[in-house]
This record gives structure tokens, C-alpha cells and sequence, in this order.
């Protein structure tokens, strides 16, 4: 292996954690690049079942570095409860690195991020509510408070006593809510700074004597390609880019150091929060996958939308991630279906298109054009070598390979970390 990114290529929630958990075993770096604690990664592995928002999915290896990159938006009480239980179950995270230039999630990113949303009405994005949009928001504009700034409290003091003279103006002015606390604030955040200290460092310096040594290194994306902030469903997006072009920027290498990509695919679609999606199944079949794979979010525990398999939206994620491979997840969850439908094409006004369109309001018009495969109708999950997956299985797995024109190298067959197949050797 040398450096491999793992990349959401759907809506999120494609099961990126459980692909890091398993490659993880040999890499000697983990790091997070982009999104912040509006992930929810689930791990389910012989030291139990876990959800991590912002530690790398490598925590469970004691000898691997997890590093959270620069491009990631910490909220450090959530950081702190988060590594508090993971030492409660044994899980040591002495080995966790936060980069001195990450931004952090201030308490008045989340109270905007909830005002925000209850002005949008019926057009709210159904965001997760963490603060994540108003913190890339502030990042951009130059008025965010960074790792680093913890470590001197006379800049931190000044930096806070600016921003929150303007944030106070708008949420007393605009939206008519209380002011925050200037005081209360930095007290706090001074607290989480002493914690923290010891873990905040320069890690792009850190993985980059990494490299110079070839060791192996995987890049956790959060989130989803078509969540993309450019790319998209805009405005039904995250704040930062997921895409593996972001992975190098998100951690502090160069784009050459990269030397796979691996997009993460359901065997199916899902969706959390508001926007198009084209192949959603509004009924029985939609409502049996979220029953059966017990589809509900990981970080705020909505119901998932569900549906089949897009592989008009895929191959656009595809070509725009450059994926060099393929994990395809959840193929069990397809175990019991009669037939099983791709979406090849999608129906606008009459015409056939195979693009991914742009606007929100041409993609809701757009009707999945299906392909209908026969189901294999047999349990996959204790299945570890291709060539004894079912045959219908096998046609489903080499129609998404031709679709998407990638190699699906790893195709996971449950939740635990051994439920794997590995079809070919991937870094
Ligand atoms: P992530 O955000 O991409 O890491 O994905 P989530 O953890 O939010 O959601 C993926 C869900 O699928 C989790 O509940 C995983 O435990 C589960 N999961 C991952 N791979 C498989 C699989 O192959 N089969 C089944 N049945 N569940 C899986
Ligand atoms: P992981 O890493 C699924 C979605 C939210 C909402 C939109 C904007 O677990 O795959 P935000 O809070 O980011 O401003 O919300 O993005 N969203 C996710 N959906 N998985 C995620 O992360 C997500 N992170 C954000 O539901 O629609
Ligand atoms: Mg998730």
C-alpha cells in the first residue's frame, strides 16, 4: 500500500468507515481531510460497534498515526466526548494528531447553523445541525478560530473579542436571539485548549516524513461526491469539498503523493436531508431497504432515503473522483430481492440524457431509466472469495464495474470488518 484515498462517491453514508477500518491494518497513518463532526463513520470490529465523527477510522490500531488534517472543522467538545469514549472502551487514542491550522466549530457556528435553517422554511437543506456551514462560511471569509489560536490566548482573546462583536450583532440584529457570552466562551475554550494541546501539531510536516520514508498513508474522506459544494446538488450540499481532489489540500500533501483513489459505492442509494434524488423509492421496496439495512443516520439518526442504484449520478462521481477502484458496500442488503433495478439513463422531457445535470430544479424533473437484473435470492454475508458469490451477483458486480467503468476491488458483505471480499489488491 502507499497512499490510498477512500472517497464517499454517493450521497454519504456509503459505509467509508468500515472500508478505513479494514485497509487501515496496513497503513502507519489515518488521516481525516475534510467535512467535520456532520460525519458519523460506524465501525463495527472485535473491540465493538462504534460511530466516530471525528477521529480517523484507524484509531483501533495502537501503532497507527490518526491525524485530523487542516481541511477538517473541529468541534473540540465533541472531539473530547468522542475520545473519552473511545478510552472507556479500552480504545487508546494517544496516538491522535490535530492539525495547529484546522478551524474550529464555535458555539455561535451552531446556533447560526440552526437559525439559518429555521429561516430557509420549506426550503431548508435539512443540514445535521453541527455548525458546519457557518464554520466553512467564517474559514473562507478569514474570521475563523484555528487549532493554533488555542495555544496563545492573547491572540485567541483579541481573535474572539472581533468575531464575536460581529456574530452577537447578527444574532441580536438579525434574528432577534440572545447575544453569546465573550467570557464564557474563552474559558471554555481555553479549557478544551489545555486538553488539547498536547495532540495539536504541524501534521503536514508529520506525514510528510511519512512519505519520505514510503510508508503507507490512507485519506479518509467524509461524506459524498454528489454532497460537493461545486459539483453537487446545489444548494443541497455540504460546506467542503469531499472529492479526492480535496484530499491532498485537506491534509497538507501534493496531489502527486496520491496513488489510489477508492470510491466507496452502496450497492444501492441513499440519501440524508433535503434535494434531488432521482431513483428514491417513495414506497414498499424503499421502505423494506431502510427496514432491512436499518437505514438512519449514524450522526442524527434520520431515516435515510432510499433507492436503487444511480449509476447515471456514479458515473459522474466516477470521472470526476478519478477513481482507480471501487468498494462496493452492502451487498447483502440485496440478498433477498426478486429483481434488482440500475438506473442507466435518466428521462428529461421526453429526451434520454446520461449527464449529471447541474440544476436542482432539471435534475427533479429527471425519471430513472431502469435496468432490471435478476436477484440471487442467497445470503452473501459469509462469502469471502468472488468466484462464491452467486452468479446473478457476480452479473450485478460486472454491470456496475462496465457502468461506471472502474474496478470494484472490494465488495463488503456486512457490518463487521471480516465481512469482505477482496477481488483485487488495492495500493
Ligand atoms: P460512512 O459515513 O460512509 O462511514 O457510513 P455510515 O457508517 O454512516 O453508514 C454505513 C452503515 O452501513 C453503517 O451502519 C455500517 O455499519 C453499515 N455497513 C457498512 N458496510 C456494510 C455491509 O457491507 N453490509 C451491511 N449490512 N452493513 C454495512
Ligand atoms: P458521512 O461522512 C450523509 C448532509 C446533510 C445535509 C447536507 C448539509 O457520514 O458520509 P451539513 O451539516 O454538512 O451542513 O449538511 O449534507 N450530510 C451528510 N449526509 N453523510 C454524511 O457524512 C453527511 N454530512 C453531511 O444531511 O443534507
Ligand atoms: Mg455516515
Amino acid at each position: 500500500m502507499s497512499v490510498v484515498a477512500v472517497i464517499g462517491a454517493q450521497w454519504g453514508d456509503e459505509g467509508k468507515g468500515k472500508i478505513v477500518d479494514l485497509l487501515a491494518q496496513r497503513a502507519k497513518a489515518v488521516v481525516r481531510f475534510s467535512g467535520g463532526d456532520n460525519a458519523g463513520h460506524t465501525i463495527v470490529n472485535p473491540q465493538g460497534e462504534f460511530r466516530l465523527h471525528l477521529v480517523p477510522s484507524g484509531i483501533f490500531y495502537p501503532e497507527t498515526v490518526c491525524i485530523i488534517g487542516n481541511g477538517v472543522v473541529v468541534n473540540p467538545a465533541v472531539l473530547l466526548a468522542e475520545t473519552d469514549d473511545l478510552n472507556k472502551h479500552n480504545v487508546d487514542t494517544n496516538h491522535l494528531f490535530i492539525s495547529d491550522r484546522a478551524n474550529l466549530i464555535m458555539p455561535y457556528h451552531i446556533v447560526l447553523d440552526g437559525l439559518e435553517e429555521k429561516r430557509r422554511g420549506k426550503g431548508a437543506l435539512g443540514t445535521t445541525g453541527k455548525g458546519i456551514g457557518p464554520a466553512f462560511a467564517d474559514k473562507t471569509a478569514r474570521l475563523g478560530i484555528r487549532a493554533c489560536d488555542l495555544l496563545n490566548r492573547e491572540q485567541f482573546r483579541s481573535r474572539l473579542s472581533t468575531i464575536l462583536e460581529l456574530k452577537n450583532a447578527i444574532l441580536t440584529k438579525i434574528y432577534d436571539a440572545p447575544p453569546l457570552s465573550e467570557e464564557e466562551i474563552f474559558l471554555q475554550y481555553c479549557a478544551y485548549g489545555e486538553k488539547l494541546a498536547p495532540f495539536i501539531t504541524d501534521t503536514s510536516t508529520m506525514l510528510r516524513q511519512m512519505l519520505s520514508r514510503k510508508q503507507p498513508v490512507l485519506l479518509e474522506g467524509a461524506q459524498g461526491a454528489l454532497l460537493d459544494p461545486d459539483w453537487g446538488t446545489y444548494p443541497y450540499v455540504t460546506s467542503s469539498s469531499p472529492l479526492a481532489a480535496n484530499a491532498a489540500l485537506g491534509c497538507g500533501i501534493s496531489l502527486k503523493d496520491i496513488d489510489h483513489i477508492v470510491g466507496v459505492f452502496k450497492a444501492y442509494t441513499t440519501r440524508v436531508g433535503g434535494g434531488p434524488m432521482p431513483t428514491e423509492l417513495k414506497d414498499k421496496t424503499g421502505d423494506f431497504i431502510r427496514e432491512r439495512a436499518h437505514e438512519y443516520g449514524a450522526t442524527t439518526g434520520r431515516p435515510r432515503r432510499c433507492g436503487w442504484f444511480d449509476a447515471v449520478a456514479g458515473k459522474f462521481s466516477a470521472q470526476l473522483n478519478g477513481f482507480t477502484d471501487i468498494a462496493l458496500t452492502r451487498l447483502d442488503v440485496l440478498d433477498v430481492l426478486d429483481t434488482i433495478k440500475i438506473c442507466t439513463a435518466y428521462q428529461l422531457d421526453g429526451q434520454i440524457i446520461k449527464h449529471f445535470p447541474s440544476d436542482v430544479s432539471i435534475l427533479e424533473k429527471c425519471q430513472p431509466v431502469y435496468e432490471e437484473l435478476t436477484g440471487w435470492k442467497s445470503a452473501t454475508n459469509d462469502i469471502r472469495h468472488l468466484k462464491q458469490l452467486p452468479t446473478q451477483a457476480r452479473r450485478y458486480i460486472s454491470r456496475l464495474e462496465e457502468l461506471l467503468s472502474c474496478p470494484i476491488s472490494l465488495i463488503s458483505v456486512g457490518a463487521e470488518r471480516e465481512r469482505a471480499i477482496m477481488a483485487r489488491q488495492i495500493g
